[in-house]
């Protein structure tokens, strides 16, 4: 289902204690804010997943991991189920995000599987895509999005697709206070969405919700998400403090 959403991509940070404190300001914030559109999701690192999910009430916010592996259960050392993840009440993953492409190889083979696991535990993927600053000055950035999209999502059917949120991440807009401009996204978005239209349908590519992610803070939010196919943020280094997270999900 279409849905706005801002989502916090926590990454690599925070101490447990630092975690909670940030999850209680949260909170104390969105007190008034009892509602599913915006939706907020607040993606935490693994060892945090628990006493977010325990802490939010059943409105709101939802609680989503940064990854999952690839395979079901059993011998993979360190690594962590989509059960695992359900059955501690996280609600939505991030999968294919630009970091674990270049640092962990993450490529369209595993994340096809991710999805089907994923899908399987009613998890929502948060599916990242998004062009390096060499493929967008070649101006190839609609193919290498068009082949992310297709080779990871397309073998999902009409049903499965609309549980897909989709994220575009410009990689050279990624932590570097380099946002794409508002006609940037709102193209790509659009660009997607048509993807969508050809392989499934008008209906269910209206039915998606596609984010931006890039450089998103409360400065910028609100001119992004004015667009008509940019349907909230993946935020960054800006969901890391209470307020300016809150700022960017009051941007509609
Ligand atoms: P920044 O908002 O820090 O640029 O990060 C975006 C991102 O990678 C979200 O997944």
């Amino acid at each position: 289902m279409r849905q706005k959403i801002v989502a916090g991509n926590w990454k690599m940070n925070k101490s447990f204690q630092e975690a909670e404190d940030l999850l209680d300001e949260i909170l104390e914030i969105m007190e008034e804010e009892k509602g599913e559109n915006p939706q907020m999701v607040i993606c935490t690192p693994f060892p945090y997943l628990e006493l977010a999910t325990d802490m939010m009430d059943e409105f709101h916010p939802k609680i989503g991991a940064q990854n999952v592996c690839e395979f079901e259960n059993g011998a993979y050392t360190g690594e962590i189920s989509a059960n695992m993840l359900n059955s501690v009440g996280v609600e939505y993953c991030i999968i294919g995000h630009s970091e674990r492409r270049k640092y962990y190889a993450e490529n369209s083979g595993s994340l096809v599987k991710k999805l089907d696991l994923l899908l399987n535990e009613g998890i929502t993927p948060i599916f990242c895509c998004g062009e390096v600053l060499e493929e967008r000055e070649a101006d190839k950035h609609f193919d290498i999005v068009r082949a992310q999209v297709e080779e990871a999502l397309f073998h999902l059917n009409s049903d499965e697709i609309r549980n897909v949120v989709i994220a575009y991440e410009p990689v050279w807009a990624i932590g570097t206070g380099k946002t794409a401009t508002s006609a940037q996204a709102q193209e790509m978005h659009a660009y997607i969405r048509a993807l969508l239209n050809v392989k499934y349908s008008k209906d269910i590519s209206e039915e998606i919700t596609i984010l931006y992610g890039g450089s998103c803070n409360a400065k910028n939010a609100r001119e992004l998400f004015s667009n008509p196919d940019v349907d909230g943020g993946l935020i960054g280094g800006a969901s890391l403090k209470a307020e300016d997270f809150f700022k960017i999900y009051k941007s509609f």
